[in-house]
């Protein structure tokens, strides 16, 4: 016997992100979803329920009346390093009285890091989750980083483990303190004992391909490395300043290279053409004073772009994909209806998750209600909470 049908009405607008219908979101006016065992059986105008779109007959258990809200997929947050002891608002204030962002303050968290027990590290985990779901995240990606031992790095990812499916072995973070005489050995214990324990737990292999992090030749090692263990690569490049780290990525067909500040025209072209997914991080440049990167450019050449919040205690300590969105409209040159896409089936796409990012049939039943008229007001009512209530998986998570 399946379990009943919940009718979710009340829908004044709904972005489905389903690419049968004509616009970029899929938009549907007074709509309805049907949702059975955590999944959208079907979405649409509700006035087409008359006809049984779904087959449920009368087998509906609970309705939810959302009472004119506009409703979203829940965001995909596909670049997160939520795992960290201590924070850097010191760093943050003295940034943001002229020092400049360097790759070099990653060390101070990984010494509070390493000074920290699993229990606080989990506690704050926690903490950070109920953020995440509460401003309208049910997907998030989750990067070790912060500890650069194999032990660390081991934990920081039995952790990440326990809230997300989507973990990533980051121990190409920086080169530790230990190792500063020694990079190449760094990357000899990154690419052996630190894989063989954190591979695990691992979905996805990262690398900070970076001045004053990890060079093209070290990041490729790494990659290939995971990616030899059957992790999925993406990578960190061209945050800085231009490098090769993006034709790297493009190469080994990672599933999205993030940060894309800096692009050269064969950047792009080279994202065009291939199934990178370009991840945009509009926290990092708010937070660290540097330009944006150009979402325009990029989708008018056939990238497909994703926002992401890359939470972080120091580049970019915020957790809020509305905040990315506005930013991104504002400064970026993304319409609302790209930002929004961006945010959701964007990053499932940088992900290479079909299930989540929108609210076609078969999608996971993640959707978000805004106390507000549509989608647009995620960008033009910056900084104010919209957020009614969230669904993961059918179920009330805020
Ligand atoms: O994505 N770029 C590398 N990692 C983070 C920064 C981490 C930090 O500053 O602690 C980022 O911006
Ligand atoms: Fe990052």
């Amino acid at each position: 016997m399946p379990a009943p049908a919940t009718l979710v009405t009340g829908i004044g607008q709904l972005v489905t992100n389903d690419p049968a219908r004509p616009d970029l979101l899929g938009l549907v006016t007074d709509a309805a979803l049907l949702v059975r065992d955590g999944t959208v059986l079907w979405s649409g105008p509700a006035a087409e329920l008359v006809t049984d779109p779904a087959g449920v007959g009368s087998d509906i258990g609970e309705t939810i009346d959302l009472g004119g809200a506009a409703v979203i997929p829940g965001f995909v947050d596909s670049h997160t390093h939520l795992v960290f002891g201590g924070d850097r608002a010191a760093e943050f204030e003295a940034r943001m009285s002229g020092q400049a962002y360097s790759a070099g303050g990653i060390r101070s968290t990984v010494r509070a890091t390493r000074a920290a027990s699993d229990d606080e590290l989990a506690a704050r985990l926690d903490a950070f989750v109920a953020e995440l779901h509460a401003q309208g995240t049910t997907t998030f990606e989750l990067k070790s980083g912060y500890g650069l031992t194999v032990d660390d790095e081991a934990r920081l990812l039995a952790l990440a483990a326990r809230v997300t499916d989507e973990t990533t072995f980051l121990g190409a973070h920086v080169v530790p303190p230990e190792f500063a005489d020694d990079p190449e050995g760094y990357v000899d214990l990154v690419t052996g004992p630190m894989l063989d324990a954190c591979a695990p737990n691992a979905r996805w292999i990262d690398v900070f391909c970076e001045t004053g992090a990890f060079t093209v030749e070290q990041s490729r090692r790494i990659l290939e490395a995971g990616a030899a263990r059957g992790l999925g690569v993406r990578l960190h490049a061209s945050q800085l300043g231009p490098g090769d780290g993006i034709a790297l990525a493009v190469e080994l067909d990672a599933a999205s290279v993030d940060h894309c500040t800096y692009l050269t025209d064969a950047d792009v072209a080279a994202l065009a053409d291939s199934d990178t997914v370009a991840t945009l991080l509009p926290g990092v440049e708010f937070s660290t004073r540097q330009p944006y990167p150009d979402a325009r450019r990029l989708i008018d050449a056939g990238v497909t772009v994703a926002l992401a919040s890359d939470c972080n205690p120091g580049s970019s300590f915020t957790s809020s994909m509305a905040f990315c969105i506005a930013v991104a409209v504002r400064d970026m040159g993304m319409t609302p209806a790209e930002a929004v896409w961006a945010a959701t089936a964007g990053g499932a796409a940088a992900l290479r998750r079909t299930d989540v990012g929108h609210l076609a049939a078969g999608a996971r039943a993640d959707f978000v209600a805004l106390r507000v008229p549509g989608y647009v007001h995620l960008a033009y009512r910056p900084g104010v909470p919209l957020v009614d209530s969230v669904w993961r998986a059918g179920s009330r998570v805020a």
